[in-house]
């Protein structure tokens, strides 16, 4: 699947290097935390291809989830995770989860992170889909913004921390299979640069570029997973995506999220016709798990020949909603959409990667000095399907673990070389990055979206293919060209882990392998590229 090792050729005595204790790539929770929980005494650089505030994580606007009333334990909040998760999590790495998940919320509040409360002691609790009890804790419905601007605020304390920001992570550098740093692109200086580091940590968020329509913000082009890849390193689980039920459906907004939270505070699905269907396709009725509401959305909007649906809390007061929902009423009513009156258009679009590099619950990955937190990662905690609001939740219990294991990972650490010469006869170009991006989201949407099946993954594989054909050969330069040879990798490596997988199981539909089969296939696939030059 792929040609060439390096997306560039280079050769690395030529280039400006700069040596860090660790290199942190992605300014997200994961990112931001894990450098906040390293002790202060290694010198820690971040790596961000926007600036520090752009992530996923700052978009994130339910909560957090954490066992913390009176009538919820850990052991209710792991069976919640793995009945979300369709028999696939890694029972040991959800405990971790859900067992750390308050002393990491106690170290939030120490940051100055202000939950929503019920009173001084208390913090308020909510539901959303598929938890059996109130567990989210919330910011209002900017729950990510509120803790990475504390975060961040942290992290720019601190003056072992240096934040790199416009520096575009292109590849690892690995010298007999270990990981010595990697190769960056300085946005400001327009230079290539080499990072040393014995210690890399990938926390590079989601893949949600590689769809049409997605709740993830533009740098989501899974840089992180495809140099990883390329690397050498093993993926896992990447045919799970999980496609979020209710997001804005309005012709100039198609990617922002109404919180599964309006669902936990009683709001009801309808169709194009004002009927109330989920009672027919789920127990749990509006918080059935994500997997089965989005494809209960797409079934109606199939049988009603409808692009949308609607989501309904009219029968909620204005101040009501105004004050529990302050961004999403705003940003409605900026659309010409008042919830307190009117029904809001919603269909679902990508929002969440349970797949990635595969990883330890220290992030430890199959290469030496290589490590991976966050979305980008894949620990076995989300299974098939991640349960809602335990995102935020595994950058923090994962960053935190990541960030207390770096004492004993860089014992007797000495600083580290390299020299990597890649030449190739790759060739320049003036290939359309963005529109041949437009291409591969079109493909993915149509092919590899909610509902999949042999036929269409066929068709998407050769479809990525001639694209990726065009490109393979051409000379990298910019970031777009970068970008866009992750999104045609990551495309077809998507689709292969859906080929592979003949059943259906969580997040993953197959109309043509439409029942679970626990007998072939309880077990994840993992993947890792052929070594190349
Ligand atoms: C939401 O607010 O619905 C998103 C929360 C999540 O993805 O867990």
């Amino acid at each position: 699947m792929i040609k060439y090792r390096y997306l560039l050729d280079f050769n690395s005595d030529n280039l400006e290097t700069e040596y860090h204790d660790v290199l942190i790539i992605g300014s997200g929770i994961a990112g931001v935390y894990t450098a906040l929980e390293i002790p202060e005494k290694y010198d820690v650089a971040i790596l961000t291809k926007e600036t520090i505030d752009i992530s996923n994580s700052v978009l994130a606007q339910g909560g957090i989830a954490v066992s913390l009333d009176k009538e919820d334990s850990p052991e209710l909040h792991l069976k919640d995770t793995l009945y979300a998760g369709a028999g696939l999590c890694d029972e040991d790495a959800v405990w971790v989860l859900v067992n750390e998940a308050a002393s990491n919320i106690e170290c939030l509040c120490e940051y100055g992170v202000n939950f929503d409360r019920k009173n001084s002691q208390e913090l308020s609790l909510t539901r959303e889909g598929a938890h059996s009890k109130n567990r989210i804790i919330h910011a209002g419905d900017t729950t990510g913004k509120e803790v990475c601007d504390k975060l961040i605020s942290g992290v720019k304390n601190r003056a072992n921390v240096k934040i790199k920001e416009r520096t575009f992570a292109i590849d690892l550098l690995t010298e007999n299979g270990e990981c010595r740093g990697l190769l960056a692109y300085d946005e400001d200086t327009s230079r290539y640069k080499i990072y040393l580091s014995n210690v890399v940590i990938c926390a590079t968020g989601g893949i949600g570029q590689i769809y049409k329509n997605t709740t993830n913000p533009e740098v989501a082009t899974g840089d992180g997973i495809c140099l990883a890849y390329r690397a050498g390193a093993e993926l896992m689980d990447l045919e799970f995506i999980q496609f979020h039920p209710t997001v804005l459906y309005h012709p100039e907004n198609k990617s922002f999220l109404i919180s599964e939270a309006v669902r936990g505070e009683g709001a009801l699905l309808r169709n194009i016709n004002g009927e109330r269907f989920m009672p027919k396709y789920h127990e749990l009725n509006e918080l059935a798990p994500r997997d089965v509401v989005s494809r209960a959305i797409f079934e109606e909007m199939k049988r009603t020949g409808s692009s949308h649906v609607y989501l309904d809390i009219t029968f909620k007061g204005k101040d009501y909603l105004e004050n529990r929902f302050p961004n999403i009423y705003k940003t409605c009513l900026g659309y010409g959409i008042d919830m307190s009156k009117d029904y809001i258009p919603v269909s679902p679009a990508e929002h969440y990667s349970m797949g990635g590099i595969r990883a330890d619950v220290y992030g430890g990955t199959n290469i030496k000095g290589f490590y991976a937190c966050g979305e980008a990662a894949c620990n076995g905690i989300h299974g098939a399907n991640r349960l809602a609001s335990n995102s935020l939740l595994e950058g923090l219990v994962f960053g935190h673990k990541i960030g207390n294991a770096v004492d004993n990972i860089l014992q007797d650490n000495e600083k580290t070389g390299v020299s990597v010469i890649v030449n190739t006869d790759r060739v320049p170009n003036d290939i359309d990055a963005e529109k041949l991006i437009k291409e591969v989201q079109e493909i993915m949407t149509q092919y590899v979206g909610i509902i999949r099946n042999k036929e269409g993954l066929l068709h998407a594989k050769a479809e990525i293919k001639k694209i990726s054909d065009t490109i393979t050969d051409m000379r990298n330069s910019k970031i777009k060209h970068f970008e866009l040879q992750n999104v045609v990798l990551l495309a077809g490596i998507v689709i292969e882990f859906a080929l592979e997988r003949e059943e259906s199981r969580g997040a993953h539909y197959r109309s043509d392998f439409p029942c679970t089969d626990d007998i072939n296939w309880r077990t994840h696939i993992i993947k890792s590229a052929p070594s190349v030059r």
